[in-house]
Formats: C-alpha cells, sequence, structure tokens
C-alpha cells in the first residue's frame, strides 16, 4: 500500500499543503525547522489517529487556530482506495477570518473514512498502516521499558484490531484496581469490590501477553536478518520477551498463572497499593551477540539495531496484513557510517513506499534511486525531480 495524496491544513507549520506522492523510494530534503518531521509525523496521524511526538493532539493544530487537519489518499493492492482524513481541535478561535471548525468537529478529534465521520476514532488504526523511524527511536534500545512496551502495542494495534480494546479494559481495570488497593489498605474498601476488577485484568493481561509473545516470535527472525544486513554480518542481534507471563502457554494456562501470581503478591500489593505483576511491567531485553545492548551496546550499534526492530516491526505488519505498511525514516542517515547508510538504502528498495527526510543530501543519498525527491522550506514543499506528483 501507499499514500498517493496528501493534505494538510493548519498543521504544525503547514498551513495548506497538497502533495502527489509516487509509490516507490521519496526523499525530503530541507534545513532544520522545515517541517520534515510535521509532514512524517501528519502520515503517523492518520495512520494511528495519534503523533509520535506528543500526547497532546491540540499541539499539532497550527498555532492561534482552532481546527487543523490532515487528510490523505492511500492506494492498496487488493483493495479499493481509501480516504482518511483527521481533525483536530486547536487552541485559536478560528481559522482565515472567521472560519469556525467544521460541524462534524463535535470533540477534540475526528476522524472521517471516505468522507463518512466515524464513529470511534479507533476505527481507524490499521486502514492504513505505517511505521515511523525517528532518532528518538533511540529510546527503544536505550530508554526505560515503557518505550519498547509502547513499541509493541502501536505495532501490534496495527495488525489484531481487538488489541487496543484490550489494551483500554486492562488499563481501566488496573487503575480501578490500584484505587481500591489504596483504600483497602485503609480499611476504606473490602475485597469483594476488587474481584470483578482483577477478573478483568486478568482476562485482558492474558491476551496482551499472549498477543505480543506471538508478535515477539515472528518479530525475532525478521530483525536478526535485518540486522545483519544492516552490519555486513557482524553483529547478531537477540530478543527476549521479558514478562511474568513469558511463556506461560495458552490463554487457559496463562489466566491460571496470572491469577496464581496475583494472589502470591496480595501482600504486597496492600503496602504498596499498586499492581504488581502483568503487562504493564513487561519489557524485551534486546541484545547485540547475547550482551544487552542497553548496557553494552555504542551509540552506532544501539542505533542499527533500533533501525533494524522498526524495520522489522514493519515487515511482520506487511506478513500479517498482506500488504507491507508505508515506512517512514526521519532524519536517520546522519549518524550512520557510509556503509551502514548504503545497506540501508539497498534495504529500503524492498518497502512499496519508503520517505525518507534528511538536512543534507550527502553523497550516498545523492546516488541513491528515488521515485522523487522534494525540498522543504518554511511550510512550503517543492517537488524538485521525481516521476509522478503534479508540478514534477
Ligand atoms: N503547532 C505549531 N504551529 C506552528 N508551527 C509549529 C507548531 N509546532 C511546531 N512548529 C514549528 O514547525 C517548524 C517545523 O518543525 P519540524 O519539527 O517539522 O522541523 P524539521 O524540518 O523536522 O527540523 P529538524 O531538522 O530540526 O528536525 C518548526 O519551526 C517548529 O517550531
Ligand atoms: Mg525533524
Amino acid at each position: 500500500m501507499y499514500i498517493s495524496k496528501l493534505r494538510l491544513q493548519y498543521l504544525r507549520c503547514y498551513q495548506q499543503l497538497t502533495l502527489d506522492l509516487p509509490p516507490g523510494q521519496n526523499l525530503f530534503l530541507g534545513p532544520n525547522a522545515s517541517g520534515k518531521t510535521s509532514l512524517l509525523e501528519a502520515i503517523l496521524l492518520l495512520a494511528t489517529t495519534k503523533s509520535p511526538r506528543t500526547t497532546y493532539d491540540r499541539e499539532l493544530v497550527q498555532w492561534g487556530r482552532a481546527w487543523g487537519q490532515a487528510a490523505g489518499r492511500f492506494e492498496f493492492d487488493s483493495d479499493p482506495p481509501r480516504a482518511i482524513a483527521v481533525t483536530l481541535l486547536g487552541q485559536g478561535s478560528s481559522n482565515t477570518a472567521g472560519e469556525a471548525p467544521p460541524s462534524y468537529l463535535t470533540g477534540a478529534k475526528c476522524v472521517q473514512i471516505d468522507g463518512q465521520v466515524a464513529n470511534s476514532v479507533a476505527r481507524v488504526v490499521g486502514q492504513a498502516p505505517a511505521v515511523l523511524f525517528t532518532p528518538d527511536d533511540l529510546d527503544v534500545v536505550k530508554g526505560p521499558p515503557g518505550v519498547r512496551r509502547r513499541l509493541l502495542n502501536m505495532a501490534i494495534s496495527q495488525i489484531t484490531p481487538r488489541y487496543l480494546a484490550d489494551l483500554h479494559r486492562y488499563r481501566r481495570a488496573l487503575q480501578q484496581r490500584n484505587e481500591l488497593l489504596k483504600q483497602m489498605a485503609q480499611h476504606k474498601a473490602d475485597g469483594a469490590s476488587l474481584a470483578p476488577w482483577t477478573s478483568q485484568l486478568v482476562e485482558a493481561g492474558v491476551r496482551i501477553s499472549a498477543d505480543r509473545e506471538q508478535f515477539l516470535s515472528q518479530l525475532r527472525p525478521v530483525a536478526t536478518q535485518l540486522q545483519s544486513q544492516l552490519t555486513g554480518d557482524t553483529e547478531q542481534i537477540g530478543m527476549r520477551y521479558s514478562s511474568s507471563l513469558a511463556g506461560a502457554g495458552d490463554e487457559e494456562q496463562r489466566e491460571a498463572v496470572f491469577r496464581e501470581q496475583l494472589e502470591r503478591q496480595f501482600d504486597r500489593e496492600l503496602q504498596r497499593g499498586a499492581t504488581q505483576v502483568g503487562p504493564h511491567r513487561d519489557d524485551v531485553e534486546i541484545t547485540a551477540d547475547g550482551r544487552s545492548l542497553r548496557r553494552f551496546g555504542s551509540q552506532g550499534q544501539q542505533r542499527t539495531a533500533a533501525l533494524a526492530l522498526k524495520l522489522a516491526e514493519a515487515q511482520v505488519i506487511g506478513q500479517r496484513r498482506g500488504e507491507l505498511p508505508i515506512l517512514l525514516l526521519d532524519d536517520c542517515f546522519s549518524e550512520l557510517d557510509k556503509r551502514r547508510a548504503g545497506w540501508l538504502l539497498e534495504l529500503l528498495g524492498s518497502f512499496q513506499q519508503v520517505l525518507v527526510t534528511s538536512a543534507a543530501a550527502s553523497d550516498s543519498l545523492r546516488k541513491a534511486d528515488w521515485a522523487a525527491w522534494y525540498e522543504l522550506e518554511g511550510g512550503e514543499v517543492r517537488q524538485t525531480q521525481g516521476v509522478a506528483g503534479t508540478d514534477g
């Protein structure tokens, strides 16, 4: 699948932008603050309804504007094209003179699929999958466990529609349960009120953990393969699902294990006023040649591994859906040495559409085979070379 048209209105530095995009490899060149990340962010917003940079959607809306919108047209191998639009409420009072938010924007965010307002924002997730790699993704290797859980959540929700619902149920049960545990410690609540939340926690938690384990088992061989392609066969990446429910078996067995662990931890839960075991504590241990990359990896090794993981995520989403997601690479060439950059460029050919941004056109970027080449400056995008598009 690929995105053939992108239209932005009042999003970040873009007041109005209409862009035609060909399949294949697209290069976006522009100095700092020219809108490179914002462009990829908008495509990820269409794919996931979320920004990778902030949890506050209104920050995406251009300063002073009442609303902003991203709209895209997505082309599929087997399905008819699909139009997706995400409209966000801003903090300003109006857009151009007197222009109030569109009437369909009744909340803070609204999603339209083929012109129809979707009754739930979550409905759009997975309709047009995309995977973004940014320099911040180094945190997937280096950062705290929450970053890796987020990677799992983002990837799995694009292939398993019920996963997001399970995650919401789990988080709600966790929150309620923790609240009750605190009250119970002060004798303000009893065990009977805890039981239904424990059941919900277990039910959703078991599915989440089974999904994560299955996803990782698919991700592992692909990441291993990519890592060796990116390092000229010199590094072997490893990935272990680190969870109290790892390897716990089928759903029924997993449920028994989870319940038993919760019972065993009950005294500690009461002391701490918080649930001590479960998928909210999951992690993925990433190794190179058997050693923790988080603790022992060089910066370049960590970066390459993070990249291999993201590319693997994209390929697994592709395997599960039968079509590869759009690959978005934000500024990831600047820190790779020449050989690794060359290996990465070679790999990109296996995706249906790739959007690459860079602040500088290095030799290896110049020499690569681009379907289209764009230059960005102050919220304007100009296509300077390419096969498709209106102003090529
Ligand atoms: N809500 C907003 N409204 C208007 N402008 C914004 C908003 N949020 C960010 N900006 C501005 O948009 C510009 C483009 O930001 P962006 O992060 O896309 O640049 P970039 O090309 O990725 O830069 P870099 O090379 O430094 O990563 C910046 O000047 C930023 O301050
Ligand atoms: Mg940027």
